[in-house]
């Protein structure tokens, strides 16, 4: 039986606002627990409100390790004024765009878990830029877009270490049934053929690759 979360942890993962359904979470924590083992840093691109996190940070607390979870708050293409994905609650009045990290603070105090994490806030190039520390495991969910979704790639899997998780959130191969584009297929594929990551596992839209040569 892979590892799963106690239940008030999914309980909360399941009040929480997002977009990662159930049968994908229990896969993300699983692998957030393998990778804790490496007792490395666990770092989530796409933060939202703080639904994934409460599953990286759990297991996160169970390894003795830290997530760091990334995003600007300021919601990606598809989630904005008029588009399928946007809540209006998300928005601040005062400034009249989306402000995700209130929301998402309030998602982790809930949940206990605000000590076993680190909220990054910025944009992921100007992050990863700056980065120096190898990581257990990179989960990439931000920008859709292949200019992001390459960004996210080229910014973080050099970061995976020998043995870490790198797992990639809507993963859609056939074209219908992607519903915000297939710049996350592309940069799975991309990671195969890097040579550097083999697949683990596959949950409908997730992907869990290891990595297991240099490079990306
Ligand atoms: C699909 S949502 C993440 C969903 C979240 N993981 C969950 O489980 O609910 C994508 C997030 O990525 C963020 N984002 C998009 N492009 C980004 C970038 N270049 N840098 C930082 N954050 C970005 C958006 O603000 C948005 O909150």
């Amino acid at each position: 039986m892979p590892p799963a979360p106690k239940p008030e942890i999914l309980a909360a993962f399941e009040a929480a606002k997002g977009f990662m359904p159930a049968g994908e979470g229990l896969a993300l924590y699983a692998a957030a627990v393998e990778a804790g083992h490496l007792g490395l840093p666990l770092l989530e691109v796409g933060t939202y409100c703080g639904r994934s996190t409460i599953l990286l940070a759990d297991a996160a607390r169970e390894a003795g390790v830290t997530v760091l979870t990334l995003d600007h708050h300021r919601g990606s293409e598809e989630q904005q004024p008029g588009w399928d994905y946007h809540d209006p609650q998300t928005v601040d009045p005062e400034v009249g765009l989306m402000d995700t990290l209130p929301t998402f603070r309030r998602t982790l105090h809930r949940a206990g878990l605000e000590e076993h994490v680190v909220a990054l806030v910025g944009r992921s190039p100007q992050v990863s830029r700056i980065w120096g520390t190898p990581l257990g495991l990179v989960f990439i969910d931000g920008g859709h877009t292949d200019e992001h979704a390459n960004g996210d790639y080229e910014g973080w899997a050099p970061h995976v270490a020998e043995g870490g998780l790198l797992v990639i959130h809507d993963v859609f191969p056939e074209p219908e049934d992607e519903f915000t584009g297939q710049a996350p297929y592309r940069v799975y594929l991309r990671a195969l053929e890097s040579g550097a990551f083999t697949e683990v596992s596959a949950t409908d839209s997730l992907r869990v690759l290891r990595r297991t040569g240099t490079g990306i």
